[in-house]
């Protein structure tokens, strides 16, 4: 296969968009279209400062470079959340992401969970009430939480994260299946600002997970290249494997699917992407200021409260 800008030979054949490159012409692609896509969404601009949710996954660390590459304006945020497993999943993670940043020389804030709340994601999951066997909703709701408080605390712009078209396209899917109009109507590639809320952005949302995987290869990033121990049997890589399916005998299913979902949104929810529904009104939570659709505390201070003290 050779590649389309230069007769060299291709590193990466991308059947949904009949593009073959080598590595130079493919790491040039892969900046230009983040580059597009900031501007297609209105994500950003260089007079912004940007917070780069980094978990030492290929996506955000890819995302951290190309942004940097880009001449954006950065600081990266490592949430440990105490998960140990075999692999000591979080330590490890950490030392990707502090290794990135040292030899870049890029700002890194580092929250840890167990040291500011005593409990690891799985202890805090253990004494929850709404125990499952897995602690992924906790861990997302914790992350959720204290990646907008340390984006609002340190003044940043807006907060990115790595996601990538088939984390968006599962979650998709998941919605669809079982029309959960309210999450329907917030994912976006940006989510404008609100109630003292970052605005979001996911820089990479058009991306398959290939192209990014490739490129942290290729750029010669370290990376975890093992999924957090909890992964394992959710219903998002479920939806991951079903779409991979799809997309092996119809090159662009994914791509088209969730396109098509942005469009359809523009008509189906005319009114402002936003965290919350329209008909939602909003209070500031009484324990950490966050704005939340509750009375009184907010779903992270009640999981807090309940569980670690
Ligand atoms: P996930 O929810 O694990 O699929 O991750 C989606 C995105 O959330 C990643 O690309 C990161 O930008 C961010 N993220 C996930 N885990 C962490 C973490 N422990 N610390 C900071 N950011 C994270
Ligand atoms: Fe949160 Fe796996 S990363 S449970
Ligand atoms: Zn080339
Ligand atoms: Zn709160």
């Amino acid at each position: 296969m050779k590649c389309r800008k230069c007769s060299g030979s291709a590193v990466i054949n991308m059947r949904q968009h009949k593009l073959a490159l080598c590595k130079e012409h493919f790491l040039d692609w892969v900046l230009t279209q983040t580059e597009r896509n900031i501007q297609k969404y209105r994500m950003f601009n260089h007079n912004d400062q940007i917070l780069v949710a980094v978990s030492g996954g290929k996506d955000s660390l890819a995302l951290w470079d190309v942004l940097n590459k880009l001449g954006y304006q950065t600081g990266g945020l490592y949430i440990h959340l105490g998960i140990s497993g075999e692999n000591h999943y979080s330590d490890q993670s950490l030392d990707y992401v502090s290794n990135f940043a040292e030899s870049r020389n890029l700002k890194l804030h580092i929250a840890d969970i167990p040291e500011k709340f005593g409990k690891t994601i799985p202890q805090i999951s253990k004494n929850s009430r709404r125990n499952k066997s897995k602690p992924c909703a906790i861990c997302g709701l914790v992350k959720r939480h204290t990646m907008n408080e340390i984006a609002v605390q340190f003044h940043y712009d807006i907060l990115v994260t790595g996601h990538n078209l088939d984390d968006e396209v599962s979650v998709l899917f998941n919605n669809t299946l079982s029309w959960q109009i309210d999450f329907l109507r917030r994912q976006s590639p940006v989510i404008p600002s609100k109630d003292g809320l970052p605005k979001k952005a996911k820089p990479f949302c058009r991306f398959y997970e290939r192209e990014t995987a490739a490129y942290s290869i290729l750029s010669e990033i370290d990376y975890i290249e093992e999924e957090c121990p909890f992964a394992d049997g959710n219903t998002m890589i479920d939806n991951k494997n079903v779409l991979n399916q799809l997309e092996h005998e119809h090159a662009g299913t994914k791509l088209s699917f969730y396109l098509k979902f942005l469009k359809a949104k523009q008509i189906l929810f005319p009114d402002i992407v936003s965290y919350f529904s329209p008909e939602e009104t909003l209070q500031s939570c009484d324990s950490c200021g966050q704005p939340s659709p509750n009375k009184g505390i907010c779903s992270f201070c009640r999981l807090i409260e309940e569980t670690c003290k």
